[in-house]
């Protein structure tokens, strides 16, 4: 499906849409719909965000579905949710083209019910050969009627987030056999095209560089790792320091040696998941032409248990110099960020660096899937991120970091574990990622294991990858690192 944004009303539009502010009164141009303020009432449509009357009305000889949407409070996220349930019901419901009436809707607010309505309907039909006829997705263009000036610029900046978000999402989709280190690669090359550097390094570049923890991780598997580095700048080399975002880029996680118990290890396709929120983040950024200067990473890996796999006990050496004794091979999400962190420092020198990872089933325990957790070194980066969150929706909560949380890392015979106790699982995770952080690099770690996948339609998602984490880094983007 497409949005199209048209000055006028098409004079074939055969299904309209409008929107509705809770408790206001239905307006005369919709009152000329005999039965509209009628069905409303019977259906006790309040004009709830996202709430929907759908009837049939004869025009002229023509019969004219007309859709009543609510736009709540009249806020962003609620003409999201309006654009959402818009797509949720039309998508394949036989309608092939629908208008919105933008009669007296703010531009941004329009283009937030686009957005919704976009990332609504996105979906991956790519394996299925079978699906029923009225299964199949009709709807291909709903255009946005209105004659504000300003509503085609705004646009665009929400087209380019939701292509971000649809390229994690399809990340995130696809299965291990599809997508794995040399194929996510593949799949980011043409991001090139966009004006993004595309460097990679290999098995071999990576083992000159010492990368003893990420190819510890990857020595299991017959897929090779990769270490993939995208950057984008918008300045025109005017902000010298890139913002540095790294993700956890597991393309299947098998546990290891230290294997995962079968039921539920289909999930572990998306632990790549942070992986996939930094490219989609990258590519928003780029389609966008945002004014600013931002480097992603992804430490890629499949982490498989073969006759070459390593073993709980093993130590090896991270690209920082530091050893480690990796207690649980299952553990193996820190043990890739830590070398493509150590990278990512060395190269770009950054003051400020965020790393994204489905890192540990105890992030779920704790907040489920309403909010991503977030460990950061600094209040004011904290805090950037926290207030991006309610912002964008894709939500943080702040966890604690301590000394005494960090010495249950100390090992009796390497610089450190991979694992700590069996309490306070995701705090010992970041704290092993901040011993990797250099002295005054401003680190924030969002664990999002909880946010990657929904076994439930959300707000703008169907069932699926959600792709959380786009929205969030381009709203800090806009909020803190773009030039003025
Ligand atoms: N990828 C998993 C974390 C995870 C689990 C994400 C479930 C999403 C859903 C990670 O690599 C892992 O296995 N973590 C272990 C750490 C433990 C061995 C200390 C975990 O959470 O059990
Ligand atoms: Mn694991
Ligand atoms: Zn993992």
């Amino acid at each position: 499906m497409q949005i199209a944004l048209s000055a006028s009303r098409p004079s074939d539009a055969s299904t309209l849409i409008f929107p509705i502010a809770k408790g206001s009164a239905i307006a005369p141009a919709i009152e000329a719909h005999a039965l509209a303020a009628e069905a409303a009432g019977a259906s006790r449509f309040g004009g709830e965000a996202g709430a929907l009357v759908e009837l049939f009305v004869s025009e002229a000889g023509k019969t004219l579905r007309v859709v009543l949407v609510g736009t709540g409070e009249g806020n962003a996220a609620d003409f999201e949710k309006a654009g959402a349930a818009i797509t949720a019901r039309l998508l394949t419901s036989g309608v092939t083209q629908a208008c919105v009436d933008g009669a007296g809707i703010a531009a941004s607010s329009l283009a937030h019910l686009g957005l919704g309505a976009l990332l609504r309907a996105w979906r991956i039909d790519t394996y299925r050969t079978k699906l029923a006829e009225k299964a199949k997705p009709t709807l291909e263009t709903l255009t946005l009627v209105s004659d504000a000036a300003d509503l085609a610029t705004l646009w665009a900046e929400q087209e380019a987030l939701a292509a971000g978000v649809a390229f994690t999402r399809e990340l995130v989709a696809e299965p291990g056999n599809i997508i794995y280190p040399e194929t996510f690669v593949e799949r980011c090359r043409p991001l090139a095209d966009l004006g993004i550097e595309v460097s990679v390094l290999d098995e071999a570049d990576m083992e000159k560089l010492g990368m003893g923890a990420l190819l510890g991780v990857a020595q299991g598997s017959i897929r090779k790792p990769r270490l993939l580095a995208l950057r984008w700048d918008g300045t025109g080399g005017a902000q010298a320091t890139p913002l540095v975002l790294v993700g956890k880029g597991v393309t299947f996680d098998t546990g290891g040696i230290s294997l995962k118990p079968g039921p539920g290890m289909e999930d572990m396709k998306w632990d790549m998941g942070g992986a996939g929120a930094v490219v989609g983040t990258m590519k928003a950024l780029a389609l966008r032409k945002a004014n600013a200067h931002v480097v992603g990473i992804c430490g890629l890996v499949e982490n498989m248990p073969d006759g070459g796999a390593q073993r709980p006990g093993d130590i090896v050496t991270t690209m920082s110099g530091q050893t480690v004794e990796v207690l649980n091979t299952d553990a193996e999400g820190r043990l890739v960020l830590c070398d493509a962190i150590t990278w990512a420092q060395n190269t770009y020198k950054p003051e400020v660096l965020i790393d994204l990872a489905t890192l540990t089933g105890a992030m779920i325990i704790s907040l489920g899937h309403e909010h991503g957790g977030l460990f950061s070194n600094d209040e004011g980066l904290a805090n950037q991120l926290l207030t991006a969150g309610l912002e964008s929706g894709d939500k943080l909560w702040r966890f604690p970091l301590s000394d005494a949380y960090d010495k249950l890392l100390d090992s009796p015979i390497a610089d450190i574990k991979n694992i700590g106790p069996r309490y306070a699982g995701s705090i010992t995770a970041a704290q092993f990622i901040k011993r990797f952080v250099n002295e005054g690099v401003k680190w924030a770690h969002l664990d999002i294991a909880g946010m990657v996948w929904a076994d439930k339609p959300g707000a703008t998602w169907d069932k699926g990858a959600t792709g959380f984490g786009v929205r969030l880094l381009d709203q800090l983007v806009r909020d803190h690192y773009s030039a003025s």
